[in-house]
Protein backbone atom coordinates (compact mmCIF):
# COMPACT_ATOMS: atom_id res chain seq x y z
CA UNK A 1 0.00 0.00 0.00
CA UNK A 2 1.36 3.38 -0.62
CA UNK A 3 0.22 6.42 -0.99
CA UNK A 4 1.03 10.28 -2.58
CA UNK A 5 4.04 11.37 -0.80
CA UNK A 6 4.20 15.55 -0.25
CA UNK A 7 7.16 17.54 -0.88
CA UNK A 8 8.73 20.33 1.03
CA UNK A 9 10.51 23.10 -1.37
CA UNK A 10 13.63 24.06 0.06
CA UNK A 11 15.20 26.23 -2.26
CA UNK A 12 15.17 29.84 -0.53
CA UNK A 13 16.93 28.49 3.01
CA UNK A 14 18.56 24.94 3.23
CA UNK A 15 19.71 24.41 -0.66
CA UNK A 16 21.21 27.97 -1.07
CA UNK A 17 22.48 27.76 2.78
CA UNK A 18 24.38 24.62 1.85
CA UNK A 19 25.49 25.54 -1.29
CA UNK A 20 26.44 29.36 -1.70
CA UNK A 21 26.73 30.22 2.47
CA UNK A 22 23.30 31.70 2.62
CA UNK A 23 23.73 34.38 0.20
CA UNK A 24 20.72 34.61 -1.77
CA UNK A 25 18.75 37.31 -2.04
CA UNK A 26 15.39 38.43 -1.37
CA UNK A 27 15.41 40.50 -5.07
CA UNK A 28 16.44 36.75 -6.26
CA UNK A 29 13.30 35.32 -5.08
CA UNK A 30 10.45 37.35 -5.58
CA UNK A 31 10.33 37.08 -9.67
CA UNK A 32 9.87 32.81 -9.22
CA UNK A 33 7.88 32.83 -5.64
CA UNK A 34 4.70 32.89 -7.17
CA UNK A 35 5.30 30.63 -10.18
CA UNK A 36 6.60 27.93 -6.98
CA UNK A 37 3.50 29.06 -4.89
CA UNK A 38 2.11 27.11 -7.99
CA UNK A 39 3.28 23.65 -8.00
CA UNK A 40 1.56 22.42 -5.31
CA UNK A 41 4.40 22.07 -2.48
CA UNK A 42 3.37 20.82 1.01
CA UNK A 43 5.25 24.10 2.25
CA UNK A 44 8.61 26.38 1.28
CA UNK A 45 11.11 26.37 3.77
CA UNK A 46 12.18 30.18 3.37
CA UNK A 47 13.53 31.11 6.41
CA UNK A 48 15.39 30.62 9.67
CA UNK A 49 18.76 28.54 9.77
CA UNK A 50 21.42 30.64 8.63
CA UNK A 51 19.11 33.25 6.98
CA UNK A 52 18.21 35.32 9.34
CA UNK A 53 22.07 35.65 10.74
CA UNK A 54 23.45 36.19 7.20
CA UNK A 55 20.29 38.95 5.89
CA UNK A 56 21.86 41.41 8.73
CA UNK A 57 25.07 40.25 8.78
CA UNK A 58 26.46 40.06 4.88
CA UNK A 59 23.43 41.18 2.86
CA UNK A 60 21.77 44.23 4.67
CA UNK A 61 18.58 42.70 4.43
CA UNK A 62 15.90 42.86 7.01
CA UNK A 63 15.32 39.39 7.47
CA UNK A 64 11.64 40.49 8.68
CA UNK A 65 11.03 42.21 5.78
CA UNK A 66 12.14 39.16 3.51
CA UNK A 67 9.66 37.13 5.52
CA UNK A 68 6.78 39.33 4.80
CA UNK A 69 7.28 39.95 1.03
CA UNK A 70 7.37 36.25 0.49
CA UNK A 71 4.53 35.63 2.37
CA UNK A 72 2.61 38.36 -0.15
CA UNK A 73 3.87 36.78 -2.94
CA UNK A 74 3.04 32.90 -1.30
CA UNK A 75 -0.61 32.97 -1.29
CA UNK A 76 -1.55 28.85 -1.16
CA UNK A 77 1.38 26.94 0.18
CA UNK A 78 2.89 27.29 3.31
CA UNK A 79 5.86 28.49 4.61
CA UNK A 80 8.31 26.97 6.75
CA UNK A 81 11.17 27.90 8.98
CA UNK A 82 13.94 26.15 10.68
CA UNK A 83 14.04 26.86 14.63
CA UNK A 84 17.40 26.06 16.55
CA UNK A 85 15.29 25.49 19.75
CA UNK A 86 16.41 27.25 22.41
CA UNK A 87 18.54 28.57 20.10
CA UNK A 88 16.54 30.28 18.25
CA UNK A 89 18.27 30.96 14.82
CA UNK A 90 21.15 31.83 16.62
CA UNK A 91 24.31 29.39 17.97
CA UNK A 92 23.68 29.87 21.72
CA UNK A 93 20.99 29.46 24.30
CA UNK A 94 18.41 32.39 24.48
CA UNK A 95 15.85 33.27 27.24
CA UNK A 96 12.82 31.99 27.43
CA UNK A 97 11.54 35.72 26.75
CA UNK A 98 13.21 35.93 23.47
CA UNK A 99 12.04 32.14 22.04
CA UNK A 100 8.43 33.11 23.09
CA UNK A 101 8.34 36.37 21.47
CA UNK A 102 10.26 35.21 18.33
CA UNK A 103 7.99 32.72 17.58
CA UNK A 104 4.87 34.68 18.28
CA UNK A 105 6.51 36.93 15.57
CA UNK A 106 7.25 34.90 13.18
CA UNK A 107 3.86 33.25 13.09
CA UNK A 108 2.64 37.21 12.59
CA UNK A 109 5.11 37.58 9.99
CA UNK A 110 4.05 34.48 7.63
CA UNK A 111 5.38 31.53 9.18
CA UNK A 112 2.67 28.37 9.28
CA UNK A 113 4.74 25.48 9.96
CA UNK A 114 8.02 25.45 12.79
CA UNK A 115 10.27 22.94 11.97
CA UNK A 116 12.09 22.66 15.73
CA UNK A 117 15.36 20.71 16.58
CA UNK A 118 18.00 20.86 19.08
CA UNK A 119 21.24 19.66 17.99
CA UNK A 120 21.67 17.28 20.92
CA UNK A 121 18.58 16.28 21.04
CA UNK A 122 17.52 17.26 23.73
CA UNK A 123 14.02 18.00 24.28
CA UNK A 124 14.08 20.28 27.47
CA UNK A 125 15.78 23.34 24.52
CA UNK A 126 12.34 22.47 22.63
CA UNK A 127 10.00 22.83 25.38
CA UNK A 128 9.32 26.46 25.48
CA UNK A 129 9.47 27.28 21.59
CA UNK A 130 7.03 24.15 20.71
CA UNK A 131 4.52 25.01 23.30
CA UNK A 132 4.87 28.47 21.96
CA UNK A 133 3.97 27.65 18.80
CA UNK A 134 1.10 25.54 19.37
CA UNK A 135 -0.63 28.45 21.78
CA UNK A 136 -0.17 30.81 18.32
CA UNK A 137 -1.64 27.79 16.91
CA UNK A 138 0.65 26.89 14.40
CA UNK A 139 2.27 23.90 13.04
CA UNK A 140 4.72 22.21 15.68
CA UNK A 141 7.12 20.50 13.57
CA UNK A 142 9.38 17.83 16.27
CA UNK A 143 12.30 17.09 15.36
CA UNK A 144 14.90 14.35 15.53
CA UNK A 145 18.57 15.31 14.38
CA UNK A 146 20.10 11.63 12.95
CA UNK A 147 22.80 10.46 13.19
CA UNK A 148 25.22 7.17 13.27
CA UNK A 149 26.80 6.44 16.65
CA UNK A 150 26.78 3.35 19.28
CA UNK A 151 24.28 5.28 21.30
CA UNK A 152 21.84 6.38 18.43
CA UNK A 153 20.04 3.33 18.14
CA UNK A 154 16.17 2.72 16.27
CA UNK A 155 15.06 2.68 20.01
CA UNK A 156 16.91 5.82 20.37
CA UNK A 157 14.62 7.85 17.65
CA UNK A 158 11.51 6.10 18.83
CA UNK A 159 11.80 6.89 22.41
CA UNK A 160 12.62 10.84 20.89
CA UNK A 161 9.51 10.90 18.82
CA UNK A 162 6.69 9.65 21.27
CA UNK A 163 8.32 12.29 23.36
CA UNK A 164 7.70 14.88 21.07
CA UNK A 165 4.36 13.38 20.06
CA UNK A 166 3.61 13.89 24.11
CA UNK A 167 4.72 17.09 23.89
CA UNK A 168 1.56 17.78 21.08
CA UNK A 169 4.14 18.41 17.92
CA UNK A 170 1.64 18.06 14.69
CA UNK A 171 4.57 16.16 13.09
CA UNK A 172 8.03 14.59 13.13
CA UNK A 173 10.58 15.01 11.00
CA UNK A 174 13.99 13.22 10.84
CA UNK A 175 16.46 15.90 9.67
CA UNK A 176 19.43 13.80 8.12
CA UNK A 177 21.56 16.93 8.13
CA UNK A 178 24.77 15.38 6.49
CA UNK A 179 23.21 13.12 4.10
CA UNK A 180 23.77 9.67 5.92
CA UNK A 181 20.45 7.97 6.63
CA UNK A 182 20.84 5.24 3.96
CA UNK A 183 17.74 3.67 2.48
CA UNK A 184 17.08 0.66 4.49
CA UNK A 185 17.71 2.85 7.89
CA UNK A 186 14.85 5.18 6.83
CA UNK A 187 12.36 2.41 5.88
CA UNK A 188 12.89 1.10 9.33
CA UNK A 189 12.80 4.15 10.76
CA UNK A 190 9.98 5.56 9.48
CA UNK A 191 8.01 2.34 9.87
CA UNK A 192 8.54 2.13 13.09
CA UNK A 193 7.90 5.75 14.12
CA UNK A 194 4.57 6.06 12.16
CA UNK A 195 3.61 2.52 13.65
CA UNK A 196 4.34 3.09 17.41
CA UNK A 197 3.61 7.12 17.66
CA UNK A 198 1.05 8.02 14.57
CA UNK A 199 2.01 11.13 13.92
CA UNK A 200 2.79 12.40 10.14
CA UNK A 201 6.75 11.80 9.00
CA UNK A 202 8.50 14.09 7.30
CA UNK A 203 12.02 13.04 5.94
CA UNK A 204 14.71 15.87 5.76
CA UNK A 205 17.83 14.45 3.95
CA UNK A 206 21.49 15.72 2.16
CA UNK A 207 22.32 14.69 -0.85
CA UNK A 208 25.59 14.98 0.33
CA UNK A 209 27.09 11.28 0.39
CA UNK A 210 25.02 10.24 -3.26
CA UNK A 211 22.29 8.35 -1.21
CA UNK A 212 19.10 10.63 -0.72
CA UNK A 213 17.58 9.41 -3.86
CA UNK A 214 17.25 6.17 -2.73
CA UNK A 215 16.48 6.94 0.70
CA UNK A 216 13.10 8.63 -0.17
CA UNK A 217 12.00 6.25 -2.18
CA UNK A 218 12.37 3.88 0.42
CA UNK A 219 10.82 6.09 2.66
CA UNK A 220 7.97 6.20 0.28
CA UNK A 221 7.91 2.37 0.59
CA UNK A 222 7.73 2.67 4.02
CA UNK A 223 4.83 5.36 3.58
CA UNK A 224 6.64 8.52 4.56
CA UNK A 225 4.41 11.85 4.50
CA UNK A 226 6.71 14.73 3.17
CA UNK A 227 9.96 14.47 1.55
CA UNK A 228 12.35 17.93 1.61
CA UNK A 229 13.96 18.63 -1.92
CA UNK A 230 15.12 21.35 -4.01
CA UNK A 231 15.07 22.77 -7.67
CA UNK A 232 18.29 21.34 -9.59
CA UNK A 233 20.35 24.13 -10.06
CA UNK A 234 20.64 24.40 -6.75
CA UNK A 235 20.17 20.38 -5.53
CA UNK A 236 22.84 17.75 -5.28
CA UNK A 237 25.90 18.19 -3.22
CA UNK A 238 25.52 19.32 0.02
CA UNK A 239 22.14 20.41 -0.59
CA UNK A 240 18.57 18.33 -1.14
CA UNK A 241 18.19 15.72 -4.39
CA UNK A 242 16.06 17.64 -6.99
CA UNK A 243 12.76 18.10 -7.38
CA UNK A 244 12.02 17.00 -11.07
CA UNK A 245 14.23 14.13 -10.71
CA UNK A 246 11.95 12.69 -7.79
CA UNK A 247 8.88 13.66 -9.40
CA UNK A 248 9.79 11.82 -12.37
CA UNK A 249 11.18 8.97 -10.86
CA UNK A 250 7.64 8.62 -8.64
CA UNK A 251 5.81 8.88 -12.01
CA UNK A 252 3.22 6.15 -12.52
CA UNK A 253 3.90 4.62 -8.92
CA UNK A 254 1.13 5.36 -5.23
CA UNK A 255 3.96 8.09 -4.40
CA UNK A 256 3.65 10.11 -7.40
CA UNK A 257 3.01 13.70 -5.87
CA UNK A 258 0.99 14.67 -9.09
CA UNK A 259 3.45 18.01 -10.05
CA UNK A 260 3.63 19.51 -13.57
CA UNK A 261 6.97 18.65 -15.08
CA UNK A 262 6.67 21.52 -17.36
CA UNK A 263 6.06 24.17 -14.69
CA UNK A 264 8.81 22.40 -12.69
CA UNK A 265 10.97 22.73 -15.52
CA UNK A 266 10.22 26.52 -16.03
CA UNK A 267 11.05 27.56 -12.45
CA UNK A 268 14.18 25.36 -12.58
CA UNK A 269 15.61 27.57 -15.85
CA UNK A 270 14.86 30.23 -13.37
CA UNK A 271 17.23 28.83 -10.72
CA UNK A 272 19.95 27.93 -13.35
CA UNK A 273 20.22 31.58 -15.13
CA UNK A 274 20.39 32.80 -11.43
CA UNK A 275 22.96 30.48 -10.48
CA UNK A 276 25.62 31.29 -13.39
CA UNK A 277 24.82 35.21 -12.05
CA UNK A 278 26.05 33.75 -8.33
CA UNK A 279 28.46 31.49 -9.60
CA UNK A 280 30.34 33.34 -12.30
CA UNK A 281 31.30 37.04 -11.17
CA UNK A 282 30.94 36.65 -7.58
CA UNK A 283 32.07 33.11 -7.24
CA UNK A 284 29.54 32.51 -4.49
CA UNK A 285 29.15 28.75 -4.71
CA UNK A 286 31.45 26.57 -3.98
CA UNK A 287 32.70 23.87 -6.34
CA UNK A 288 33.50 21.33 -3.66
CA UNK A 289 30.28 21.60 -1.83
CA UNK A 290 28.13 21.02 -5.38
CA UNK A 291 29.98 16.99 -5.83
CA UNK A 292 27.87 13.93 -3.83
CA UNK A 293 31.16 13.00 -1.28
CA UNK A 294 30.21 9.68 0.26
CA UNK A 295 33.37 10.37 2.84
CA UNK A 296 31.01 11.94 4.48
CA UNK A 297 30.13 7.78 5.60
CA UNK A 298 33.39 8.42 7.80
CA UNK A 299 33.71 11.56 8.94
CA UNK A 300 30.08 12.44 9.02
CA UNK A 301 30.24 16.45 8.23
CA UNK A 302 27.63 18.29 7.60
CA UNK A 303 27.97 20.76 4.16
CA UNK A 304 27.80 24.19 6.32
CA UNK A 305 30.06 22.45 8.65
CA UNK A 306 32.64 21.24 5.95
CA UNK A 307 32.68 24.67 4.11
CA UNK A 308 32.82 26.37 7.47
CA UNK A 309 36.35 24.03 8.00
CA UNK A 310 37.76 25.63 4.68
CA UNK A 311 37.49 28.98 5.48
CA UNK A 312 38.95 28.35 9.17
CA UNK A 313 41.75 26.50 7.19
CA UNK A 314 42.30 29.03 4.63
CA UNK A 315 42.43 31.57 7.08
CA UNK A 316 45.65 29.52 8.50
CA UNK A 317 46.97 28.96 5.42
CA UNK A 318 46.65 25.62 6.29
CA UNK A 319 44.06 24.00 3.97
CA UNK A 320 46.68 21.37 3.08
CA UNK A 321 45.59 20.31 6.12
CA UNK A 322 42.22 19.71 5.42
CA UNK A 323 42.93 15.75 5.36
CA UNK A 324 44.36 15.58 9.36
CA UNK A 325 40.53 17.63 10.14
CA UNK A 326 38.58 15.30 8.82
CA UNK A 327 39.70 12.66 10.45
CA UNK A 328 40.21 14.58 13.96
CA UNK A 329 36.40 15.37 13.69
CA UNK A 330 35.29 11.78 14.46
CA UNK A 331 37.57 11.34 17.53
CA UNK A 332 36.72 14.71 19.00
CA UNK A 333 33.10 13.42 18.27
CA UNK A 334 33.38 10.65 20.30
CA UNK A 335 35.30 11.94 23.28
CA UNK A 336 32.25 14.67 23.52
CA UNK A 337 29.58 12.20 23.82
CA UNK A 338 28.97 11.53 20.03
CA UNK A 339 26.98 15.16 19.73
CA UNK A 340 25.09 14.96 16.68
CA UNK A 341 26.79 17.20 13.81
CA UNK A 342 24.37 20.06 13.15
CA UNK A 343 24.65 24.02 14.68
CA UNK A 344 25.83 24.73 16.40
CA UNK A 345 27.23 21.45 17.76
CA UNK A 346 28.95 21.27 14.31
CA UNK A 347 30.23 24.29 15.09
CA UNK A 348 32.00 23.26 18.45
CA UNK A 349 33.61 19.90 17.26
CA UNK A 350 34.94 21.70 14.01
CA UNK A 351 36.59 24.58 15.48
CA UNK A 352 37.97 21.92 18.88
CA UNK A 353 39.39 19.76 15.63
CA UNK A 354 40.89 22.35 13.41
CA UNK A 355 42.73 23.78 16.63
CA UNK A 356 43.32 19.90 17.94
CA UNK A 357 45.36 19.75 14.35
CA UNK A 358 47.26 23.51 13.61
CA UNK A 359 48.22 24.19 17.28
CA UNK A 360 50.35 20.31 17.61
CA UNK A 361 48.63 18.76 21.12
CA UNK A 362 45.16 18.17 21.20
CA UNK A 363 42.87 20.38 23.51
CA UNK A 364 45.97 22.60 24.15
CA UNK A 365 43.60 25.08 22.99
CA UNK A 366 39.93 24.97 23.55
CA UNK A 367 37.69 27.71 22.79
CA UNK A 368 34.97 29.35 25.03
CA UNK A 369 31.89 27.59 23.43
CA UNK A 370 33.77 24.18 23.68
CA UNK A 371 34.10 24.83 27.37
CA UNK A 372 30.64 25.43 27.84
CA UNK A 373 29.31 22.41 26.17
CA UNK A 374 31.32 20.32 27.88
CA UNK A 375 29.98 22.28 31.10
CA UNK A 376 25.97 21.41 29.72
CA UNK A 377 25.09 24.94 28.83
CA UNK A 378 24.42 23.19 24.99
CA UNK A 379 22.30 20.80 27.50
CA UNK A 380 22.79 17.02 27.57
CA UNK A 381 25.29 15.05 25.03
CA UNK A 382 23.76 12.23 23.83
CA UNK A 383 26.43 10.15 25.74
CA UNK A 384 29.20 11.04 28.47
CA UNK A 385 31.89 13.17 27.75
CA UNK A 386 35.38 11.07 28.08
CA UNK A 387 36.01 11.83 31.49
CA UNK A 388 39.76 12.50 31.23
CA UNK A 389 39.14 14.73 28.32
CA UNK A 390 36.74 16.74 30.30
CA UNK A 391 39.16 17.19 33.16
CA UNK A 392 41.32 18.55 30.70
CA UNK A 393 38.64 20.96 29.35
CA UNK A 394 37.40 22.06 32.31
CA UNK A 395 39.36 20.60 35.07
CA UNK A 396 37.39 19.80 38.56
CA UNK A 397 34.58 22.23 37.96
CA UNK A 398 31.21 20.09 37.60
CA UNK A 399 28.66 20.68 34.99
CA UNK A 400 25.31 21.93 35.37
CA UNK A 401 22.24 19.26 35.52
CA UNK A 402 19.39 21.64 34.61
CA UNK A 403 17.79 22.94 31.69
CA UNK A 404 20.76 25.47 30.44
CA UNK A 405 17.81 28.20 30.03
CA UNK A 406 16.49 28.06 33.65
CA UNK A 407 20.19 30.06 34.36
CA UNK A 408 19.35 32.91 31.67
CA UNK A 409 17.77 36.02 32.85
CA UNK A 410 14.69 37.87 30.61
CA UNK A 411 16.82 39.90 27.71
CA UNK A 412 14.23 41.46 26.03
CA UNK A 413 13.96 44.58 28.72
CA UNK A 414 18.09 44.66 28.95
CA UNK A 415 18.22 46.53 25.43
CA UNK A 416 20.84 49.03 26.30
CA UNK A 417 19.96 53.07 25.20
CA UNK A 418 22.63 52.87 22.36
CA UNK A 419 20.78 50.29 20.24
CA UNK A 420 16.94 51.81 21.41
CA UNK A 421 17.48 55.21 19.58
CA UNK A 422 17.69 52.89 16.51
CA UNK A 423 14.83 50.14 16.86
CA UNK A 424 12.10 51.01 15.21
CA UNK A 425 9.76 47.93 15.92
CA UNK A 426 9.36 44.46 18.05
CA UNK A 427 11.17 42.42 15.30
CA UNK A 428 13.79 44.84 15.68
CA UNK A 429 14.31 44.48 19.15
CA UNK A 430 14.25 40.61 18.95
CA UNK A 431 17.24 40.65 15.62
CA UNK A 432 19.12 43.47 18.30
CA UNK A 433 18.52 40.94 21.62
CA UNK A 434 19.70 37.54 18.89
CA UNK A 435 22.99 39.21 17.55
CA UNK A 436 23.75 42.58 19.60
CA UNK A 437 26.72 43.49 17.61
CA UNK A 438 25.84 42.73 13.95
CA UNK A 439 22.14 44.30 14.61
CA UNK A 440 23.53 47.31 15.68
CA UNK A 441 25.50 47.84 12.69
CA UNK A 442 23.03 46.82 10.52
CA UNK A 443 20.24 49.70 11.78
CA UNK A 444 23.33 52.19 11.56
CA UNK A 445 23.70 51.17 7.83
CA UNK A 446 20.18 50.88 7.14
CA UNK A 447 19.30 54.39 8.52
CA UNK A 448 22.77 55.66 6.42
CA UNK A 449 21.01 53.86 3.53
CA UNK A 450 17.55 55.88 3.72
CA UNK A 451 19.78 59.05 3.13
CA UNK A 452 21.32 57.82 -0.02
CA UNK A 453 20.35 58.63 -3.34
CA UNK A 454 19.76 55.44 -5.39
CA UNK A 455 20.40 55.84 -8.98
CA UNK A 456 17.51 55.93 -11.88
CA UNK A 457 16.84 52.36 -13.17
CA UNK A 458 18.60 52.69 -16.62
CA UNK A 459 22.06 54.00 -14.75
CA UNK A 460 21.71 51.50 -12.10
CA UNK A 461 21.97 48.57 -15.18
CA UNK A 462 24.65 50.52 -16.42
CA UNK A 463 26.24 50.74 -12.63
CA UNK A 464 25.61 47.24 -12.22
CA UNK A 465 27.48 45.96 -15.26
CA UNK A 466 30.68 47.87 -13.99
CA UNK A 467 30.29 46.52 -10.90
CA UNK A 468 29.98 42.82 -12.09
CA UNK A 469 33.25 42.92 -14.52
CA UNK A 470 34.95 45.07 -11.81
CA UNK A 471 34.33 42.27 -9.10
CA UNK A 472 35.16 39.32 -12.08
CA UNK A 473 38.56 41.03 -12.83
CA UNK A 474 39.09 41.71 -9.15
CA UNK A 475 38.40 38.23 -8.00
CA UNK A 476 40.96 37.07 -11.15
CA UNK A 477 43.63 38.97 -9.60
CA UNK A 478 42.96 38.46 -6.11
CA UNK A 479 43.30 34.41 -6.86
CA UNK A 480 46.27 35.03 -8.90
CA UNK A 481 48.14 36.54 -6.12
CA UNK A 482 48.85 39.97 -8.69
CA UNK A 483 47.25 42.81 -7.38
CA UNK A 484 44.99 42.72 -4.34
CA UNK A 485 42.15 45.22 -5.74
CA UNK A 486 40.83 47.17 -8.73
CA UNK A 487 37.95 47.59 -7.33
CA UNK A 488 36.93 51.44 -7.36
CA UNK A 489 37.12 52.70 -3.70
CA UNK A 490 34.42 55.25 -2.36
CA UNK A 491 35.74 58.58 -3.18
CA UNK A 492 36.42 61.39 0.36
CA UNK A 493 32.91 63.15 -0.49
CA UNK A 494 29.83 61.41 -3.39
CA UNK A 495 29.45 58.39 -3.84
CA UNK A 496 31.06 54.95 -5.05
CA UNK A 497 29.72 53.29 -8.02
CA UNK A 498 28.94 50.25 -5.86
CA UNK A 499 26.79 52.47 -3.67
CA UNK A 500 25.08 53.62 -6.40
CA UNK A 501 24.64 50.05 -7.77
CA UNK A 502 23.07 49.00 -4.41
CA UNK A 503 26.00 46.29 -4.85
CA UNK A 504 29.04 47.25 -2.29
CA UNK A 505 28.33 44.76 0.67
CA UNK A 506 28.01 41.44 -2.06
CA UNK A 507 31.44 43.00 -3.08
CA UNK A 508 32.83 44.04 0.42
CA UNK A 509 31.86 40.73 1.45
CA UNK A 510 33.75 38.72 -1.84
CA UNK A 511 37.11 41.30 -0.58
CA UNK A 512 37.21 39.62 3.15
CO1 LIG B 1 19.25 20.60 6.12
Amino acid sequence: MGRRVRITDTTFRDAHQSLMATRMRTESMIPIAEKIDRVGFFSLEVWGGATFDTCIRYLNEDPWERLRTLRNHVKRTKLQMLLRGQNVVGYRNYPDDVVIKFVEKAYENGIDIFRIFDALNDLRNLKTAVRTVKKVGAHAQGTICYTISPVHTVEYYVETAKELAEMECNSICIKDMAGMLAPESAYKLVKVIKGEVGLPVHLHCHSTSGMAMMTYLRACQADVDIIDTAFSPLAWGTSQPPVESIVAALKNTPYDPGFDMELLVEIANYFRELREKYYDPIGLINPLAEKVDPSILVHQIPGGMFSNLIAQLKEQNALYRLKEVLEEVPKVREELGYPPLVTPTSQLIGIQAVFNVISGERYKIVPKEVKDYVKGFYGKPPAPIKEEIKKKIIGDEQPITCRPADLLEPALNKIPKEAKEYIESEEDMLTYALFPGPALEFFKKRQKKRKEPIAPPKEREELEKVAAISAAIAFYVTSTGEVKAVIPRRAKSGLSPWVLAGRKTLTEWRMH
